[in-house]
């Protein structure tokens, strides 16, 4: 039976300081606005300034009169390695503690197209992610270490990570990232793939560092109504006018933030130990394929030292 799992169960969040990537529409929107509900200082990292600055006005009046939330905006482009690393740098410069880091920016079948790194842009998926995380491991890990905390890195997944299988995922190179003779899906369940070995290998770092008490999860937020077809809208012109149609079948944006939010504030993720889980909503563990579970971690290493390779050229 699914279990039922609502935004009355997220814990104080008082004093606790959190990200989320892609915070101005669709499951980030409504991320953001329970988290800063709930008392958290909520960072909204997005592209674009006005679409982040009139989200940020919106979620305002929704809270108001009740809340006064802290949102703050920090510019973050997915698609630049060196944005990403300037956005953690600039965080890292404005706060002391990060509590909670969303991994929730992302696009969905576009068309072919390289960004300015010269990484497909549906890859930048995964390689955005990487810098922004791997900039800010120092922060998280200090903040593991104060008294009463509960570290947790989000990254937003999607059970189309499983259409990777249908490829030959190899991240020893670029070329193997972009995967140009793929098909668009595919190589959008390459990218959520990325997420996934991004989860198992912050996860370690964690452990090996000694860290206990901070889980690194992935979820799949069911199928949701959110601007995420503007992907499949270029590829698939006509499926935009079908589309129209679909909202009704689909989850709302706000059922489908609620697996982000399980992972991100539920105790249950302590007391069930859930290192490096596969989340289905709301808050059901799933086995991950043998791809995403990456049981002897080469996947995962190949796509870190690609990522901090490209880090290193590019950011
Ligand atoms: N909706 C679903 O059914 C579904 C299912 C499985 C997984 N997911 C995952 O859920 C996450 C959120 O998607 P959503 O459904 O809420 O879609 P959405 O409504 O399209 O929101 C996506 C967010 O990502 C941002 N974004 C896209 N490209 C970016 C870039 N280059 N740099 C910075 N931000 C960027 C968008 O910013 P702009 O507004 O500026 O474009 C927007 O804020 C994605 O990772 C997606 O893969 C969604």
């Amino acid at each position: 039976m699914v279990r039922t799992w609502d935004v009355s169960s997220i814990p104080d969040l008082t004093g606790r300081v959190a990200i989320v990537t892609g915070g101005n529409t669709g499951i980030g929107y409504i991320t953001v606005r329970e988290l800063a509900w709930k008392g958290a200082r909520v960072y909204m990292l997005s592209r674009t300034e006005a679409r982040a600055f009139t989200a940020i006005e919106k979620l305002k009046g929704e809270l108001a009169p009740d809340v006064q939330p802290e949102i703050e905006y920090i510019n973050f482009d997915l698609l630049s390695l060196r944005s990403c690393k300037q956005a953690a740098e600039e965080f890292m410069r404005r706060e002391q503690r990060l509590d909670i880091l969303v991994n929730n920016a992302g696009i969905m079948a576009t068309p072919y197209e390289l960004g300015p790194d010269g990484i497909e842009i549906q890859a930048c998926n995964g390689t955005g992610h990487f810098a922004l995380t791997v900039t800010l491991l120092p922060l998280l890990k200090e903040t593991a270490a104060m008294p009463d905390s509960h570290v947790r890195v989000v990254n937003v997944s999607s059970s189309g990570y499983a259409m990777a299988s249908t490829t030959k995922p190899d991240f020893t190179s670029i070329e193997g990232l972009n995967q140009k003779t793929c098909s668009t899906m595919q190589r959008y369940g390459l990218s959520k793939l990325t997420n996934i070995l991004l989860t198992n290998e912050v996860q370690k770092h964690f452990i090996e560092s000694g860290i206990t008490n901070a889980y690194c999860l992935s979820i799949h937020p069911g199928i949701v109504a959110t601007e995420l077809t503007r992907g499949p809208s270029q590829s698939w012109p006509l499926l935009a006018t079908l589309s129209k149609a679909a909202p009704r079948l689909l989850k709302t944006p706000e059922q489908g933030a609620l697996s982000q939010l399980y992972a991100a504030t539920s105790p249950e993720v302590e007391e069930k130990d859930l290192k490096a889980a596969f989340l289905f909503p709301v808050g059901q563990l799933k086995s991950k394929n043998s791809l995403a579970e990456d049981k002897d971690g080469k996947l995962g290493r190949d796509f870190w030292s690609l990522c901090e390779a490209l880090m290193q050229e590019k950011a």
